[in-house]
């Protein structure tokens, strides 16, 4: 049986080594970090606790500690001669590459990062609910291809990614998921203009974009555009202006949004109506606010 080590036993790294030992496909041997690694030790139910420099050889490592100490951790067992030619090293980082291990490579290491799309806020929740996760890897072809099967062995979909992508990987994610809680308070604080509370506009706002994302996961993002913009309704958006002029910070996220959207609309409208939109976006508070448009998808 594949044995690992785990470096990190936080919220990640003990939910992943307490899966892998419940998968019976992998054997822990160490675990080393942390301030409490016998309450981890506990969790997993396996492993025995040691240091970086006393970790015995494993053939996989998985360095689950915080994304700015990964580097330190790499340089460090190396220092300490622990990986073995072969062995697969990989951190669990969204937007950091394989290549901050680097100095393993140099002594034979297979490297990669694994990065699961999932929330571990609560290790016990999150050992529960991980099956179907995806899971990026990226890095050495035969770490990634080794990974493959391991991701699979605790019921992950994983997916492999180029090097050099990682960082506008994770923006995406990023884009996807923080920014639509932004957007949803952005849309918060235009229906307060409407005098609407939050207990009123929410329950209206989050249906509203939990039908939109249905739609978006089944028909893509053209087809699932709705609204003024899509319809050429030039009057509506210039209205929707008006309503947001006293407010700098939401007229300025309307306008760049909605400018972002005429590509996604420009099919649909005439070369009037799409004229008649660009110059609706891009007049008063657009141009005030520096905004360049960005020419359509041919
Ligand atoms: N949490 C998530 O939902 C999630 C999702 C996807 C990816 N990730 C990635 O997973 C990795 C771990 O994140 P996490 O949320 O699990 O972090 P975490 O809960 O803070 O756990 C990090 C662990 O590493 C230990 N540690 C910190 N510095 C160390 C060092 N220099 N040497 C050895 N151990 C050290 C910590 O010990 P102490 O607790 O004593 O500080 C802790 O046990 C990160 O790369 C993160 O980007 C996390």
């Amino acid at each position: 049986m594949p044995t690992f080590n785990l470096i990190g036993p936080g919220r990640l790294g003990k939910t992943l080594a307490r899966l892998l030992v419940a998968s019976g496909d992998y054997q822990l041997l160490g675990i080393a970090g942390g301030a409490s690694p016998e309450a981890a030790r506990e969790f997993i139910g396996a492993g025995e606790i040691g240091t970086l420099a006393t970790l015995p050889p494993a053939d996989f490592w998985l360095i689950a500690v915080p994304d700015g100490a990964i580097a330190d951790v790499a340089r460090q067992l190396t220092a300490a001669s622990a990986i073995r030619p072969g062995d697969v090293v990989f951190h669990c980082s969204g937007a950091g590459e394989a290549a901050l291990l680097a100095p393993l490579q140099a002594k034979g290491a297979k490297m990669a990062s694994l990065h699961p799309v999932f929330s571990f806020a609560d290790p016990a929740l999150a050992a529960q609910t991980f099956p179907g996760t995806r899971c990026a890897l990226e890095g050495d072809a035969l770490a990634c291809e080794r990974l493959e099967a391991l991701v699979r062995s605790i019921g992950g979909e994983p997916f492999c990614l180029a090097p050099g992508g990682k960082a506008a990987y994770h923006a995406a994610l990023c884009v996807a998921s923080n920014y639509l809680v932004t957007l949803s308070q952005l849309a918060l604080d235009t229906a307060a203009l409407a005098g609407m509370n939050e207990a009123e506009a929410l329950p209206l706002l989050h249906g509203l974009m939990t039908q939109t994302l249905a739609n978006i996961g089944r028909l893509g993002p053209a087809a699932a555009l709705t609204g003024p913009i899509v319809r050429g309704d030039a009057g509506t958006v210039q209205s929707h202006l008006h309503a947001l002029a006293s407010t700098e910070q939401l007229s300025t996220c309307y306008t760049r949004l909605g400018i972002a959207t005429l590509p996604l609309a420009r099919q649909h409208l005439t070369d009037q109506l799409y004229r008649q939109m660009v110059d609706t976006l891009t007049s008063q508070s657009a141009t005030s606010a520096g905004i360049v448009l960005v020419p359509p998808r041919p």
